[in-house]
């Protein structure tokens, strides 16, 4: 069988989540993001991908990278925190890149507060995983295997 080539996977964490473990935990899990790297580096590993793992709190930052993402690798893995209810501008960008980006959520924002219920991100997303916790970036990184 031929070898695969390995793909490059960028993974992107939106604001807060730096605090991951300590945030809310009965929302959030106790799972801090350094273990979501870890977790995802060792799947990676299992399916040929190669990912780069980055958090900004800033939404400039985020487009900046999404940008920059169109000239190194193959699709994006994205929890935009709270910017996914209220950013256009991440619309924007991902509609630009012409990338495919995979939407997690750790929790379940259906399932809570009603101003969660909407995502700018969504529309333009390959696909939505939401409410497994952590697991849910490694459902993610076998999506990502298809592109
Ligand atoms: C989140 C859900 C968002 O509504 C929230 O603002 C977050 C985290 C999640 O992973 O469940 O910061 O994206």
């Amino acid at each position: 069988m031929a070898e695969r080539h390995t793909r490059r996977v960028l993974v992107l964490n939106g604001p807060n989540l730096n605090l991951l473990g300590t945030r809310e935990p009965e929302v959030y899990g106790a799972t801090t993001l350094a273990d979501i790297e870890r977790m995802m580096q060792e799947k990676a590993a299992t399916l040929s991908l190669s990912i780069e793992f980055r958090q900004s709190n800033h939404e400039g930052q985020l487009i900046d990278w999404l940008h920059e993402a169109r000239g190194w690798c193959e699709s994006v893995i994205f929890n935009p925190g709270a910017y996914t209810h209220t950013s256009v501008a991440l619309y924007d960008a991902i509609k630009a890149i012409e990338l495919p980006v995979i939407e997690v959520h750790l929790s379940n924002p259906h399932a809570r507060e009603s101003f969660r219920h909407t995502s700018f991100v969504s529309p333009v997303a390959r696909g939505v995983i939401q409410g497994f916790g952590a697991f849910g970036y490694l459902m993610a990184l076998e999506a990502a295997a298809q592109f």
